[in-house]
């Protein structure tokens, strides 16, 4: 990294320190008033850019001179410490991080998400009868939040009902937010073990679930091989866990502090599209953890002069907050148009996932809104479990009742 400029105050260094947990770090304000990419330190103390403001978060992204192969050594690799790297796009540069976005987005589309809904609703509707059956105070966290990605998974992957339990429970082990490291590698030798049950059973059901369709479909012809396939589906499922969790839990907390938008919304659903973008916004569930990348080429960004093989980390959170992109950015509104939102990040590696997580985080709202219309929080707000310690930021549990 250049060190052509002086370092005259103390460098900024992730993870960095909330005083809402409703709001990003202060410091972000300060970085992206500085600069649009300004010299931070990873957790290890090894420098780093960020890039703080949204303009150059979206070129950054889109910029084919910045790789997303960086080995991550900062990463924290519990869950897939003993993953080959076959098929896990997420870190890989075109051609072949193309090849693979190719092959599922047949599978996770627009137009297979709206046919998906439905059976959504169905676990949507099942986990809340759930909820008011073991009756209040309930943790919403445990109890839906969690709860409702875990089957949607288990709904997308054509997963028996009665493996539902098994998976539920592997998906907390693996999750960021409660990793034990050993844990996490038994949960993840134990989903690697039945997504490969999973694939040999398309021969016999080759419809049922998106993992039994792609194997039906690109393992006779060798587009895909079966290694590939687990690790797309363990990846979709490390995906496709925390990030709708943590939206989920401080999307409905933020509603709650904010009683007029949310009868508002409970009102006139019409607004719920456009209030789950601003949730995305406003929380940024994935920040500068999920952004890795290194630059392949000298290139100037404001004043940052980057080196090839310097690393680089976009700052989702800062960009959703930066003031030449949105208007009084601190304030929630579900009434704003927030879709430039950069909270699915943004170029090739735009979240996948993301038709499913609108339609998931729609359901899960609506739902949770029409079914339990006098839900309230049972502890006060400075009593709640912030997961600031996890790489993604959430809640451990909150306590709520009706
Ligand atoms: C609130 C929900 C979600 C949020 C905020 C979110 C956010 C993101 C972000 C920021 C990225 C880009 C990372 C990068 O540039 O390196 C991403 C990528 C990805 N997401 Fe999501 N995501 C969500 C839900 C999901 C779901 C439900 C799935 C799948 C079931 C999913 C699967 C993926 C995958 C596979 C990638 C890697 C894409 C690639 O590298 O080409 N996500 N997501």
């Amino acid at each position: 990294m250049s060190t052509s400029e002086p370092n005259t105050t103390a460098t900024p260094t992730f993870p960095m320190e909330r005083t809402c947990p409703l709001a990003p770090p202060d410091e972000y304000q300060r970085m992206r008033a500085t600069a649009p990419v300004v010299r931070a330190a990873l957790p290890n103390g090894a420098p780093v850019w960020a890039v703080t403001r949204h303009a150059e978060a979206r070129q950054i992204l889109s910029d084919p001179r910045i790789s997303s192969n960086t080995g991550r050594p900062e990463r924290p690799r519990g869950p897939d410490d003993d993953r080959p790297d076959d098929g896990f796009f997420v870190d890989m540069d075109p051609p072949e991080h193309s090849r693979f976005r190719r092959l599922l987005i047949s599978e996770l589309g627009a137009r297979p998400m709206d046919a998906l809904r439905p059976a959504l609703q169905r676990v949507a509707d099942t986990a809340i009868d759930e909820v008011l059956e073991a009756g209040a105070p309930a943790d919403l966290v445990g109890s839906y939040a969690r709860r409702f990605p875990a089957r949607v998974l288990c709904a997308l992957f054509g997963i028996p009902a009665g493996d539902h339990e098994f998976f539920e429970s592997r998906l907390r082990m693996l999750s960021v937010t409660s990793m034990d490291p050993s844990v996490a590698a038994q949960a993840s030798r134990d989903v690697r073990g039945y997504l490969r049950e999973l694939i040999r059973s398309a021969e016999r059901e080759p419809h049922k679930g998106m993992i039994r369709r792609l194997a039906a479909k690109h393992l006779p012809t060798g587009e895909l091989t079966t290694d590939e396939l687990i690790n797309i589906g363990f990846l979709l499922l490390l995906a496709g866990y925390d990030s709708p969790a943590n939206t989920i839990s401080l999307g409905v907390l933020t509603l709650l502090r904010h009683p007029a938008q949310l009868a508002a919304l409970r009102a006139d659903s019409s607004l719920l599209p456009g209030a789950i973008e601003e949730l995305l916004r406003f929380h940024s569930v994935q920040d500068w953890v999920s952004f890795d990348r290194i630059a392949t080429a000298d290139m100037e960004i404001g004043s940052a002069r980057i080196r090839a093989g310097d690393r680089l980390t976009v700052l989702a959170a800062s960009a959703n907050r930066d003031e030449r992109a949105f208007e009084n950015p601190d304030e929630f509104d579900i009434r704003r148009s927030a879709h430039h939102h950069v909270a699915f990040g943004y170029g090739i590696h735009q979240c996948i996932g993301r038709n499913l997580a609108r339609a998931e985080l729609q359901i899960a709202f609506g739902t949770l809104l029409a079914r339990i219309p006098t839900l309230r929080l049972a502890v006060g707000f400075e009593e709640l479990p912030f997961a600031d310690d996890a790489p993604f930021f959430g809640l451990h549990a909150m306590p709520v009742a009706w």
